[in-house]
């Protein structure tokens, strides 16, 4: 899998307010959070438009049937033509195939769109967790948790 054009995806797709933690310049996509067989990509031709990554939120037993979103990009040119959509039923697909019951994800309250479109794929809010990030603008985000059941 194409680590560099991932990365390079993600610096593009970083709008202030929407991440907890900034991607850098030339930081390496993959890493020991970040194995290929946890990212889905969508193309176009043979370009990167898009990806999603899932994996169990932590290592504990006693969480192992709940699968986690924790990144999830597409290049401005390409949005709102249903590309994460598609990205996320995958998502849920390849969840279902490790066995979960459960998949979740963390949003900031200051990405609405995210928001909408995590609702439009059937997630739904489980918890809000008041003012829990600063931002870049000075002001703080809620961490929102939304999950859908799997099976
Ligand atoms: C959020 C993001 C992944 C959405 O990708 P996308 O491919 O444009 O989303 P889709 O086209 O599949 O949208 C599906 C539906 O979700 C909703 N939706 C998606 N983006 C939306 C937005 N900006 N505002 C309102 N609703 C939105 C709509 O219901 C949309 O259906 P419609 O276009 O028929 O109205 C994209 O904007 C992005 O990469 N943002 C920056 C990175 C980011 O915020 N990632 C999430 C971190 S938690």
């Amino acid at each position: 899998m194409d680590g560099p054009a991932l990365a390079m995806l993600d610096l593009a797709t970083a709008e202030p307010g929407t991440y907890v933690l900034p991607p850098l310049p030339g930081e390496p996509f993959f890493g020991a959070d970040t194995v290929p067989q946890d990212v889905l990509v969508a193309e176009v031709g043979r370009r990167i438009v898009g990806y999603l990554k899932i994996r169990p939120p932590t290592s504990l037993e006693s969480n192992a049937h709940v699968q986690q979103v924790q990144g999830l990009a597409v290049y401005p040119a390409l949005r709102r033509s249903g590309v994460a959509r598609a990205l996320l039923a995958e998502g849920l697909a390849e969840a279902a195939r490790r066995g979960a019951r459960k998949l979740s994800l963390r949003v900031l309250s200051s990405n609405p769109g995210a928001i909408a479109l995590y609702r439009a794929a059937g997630f739904r809010v489980e918890g809000v967790l008041r003012e829990e990030f600063a931002t870049d603008d000075g002001g703080y985000a809620d961490d929102v948790l939304m999950a859908q059941r799997v099976s």
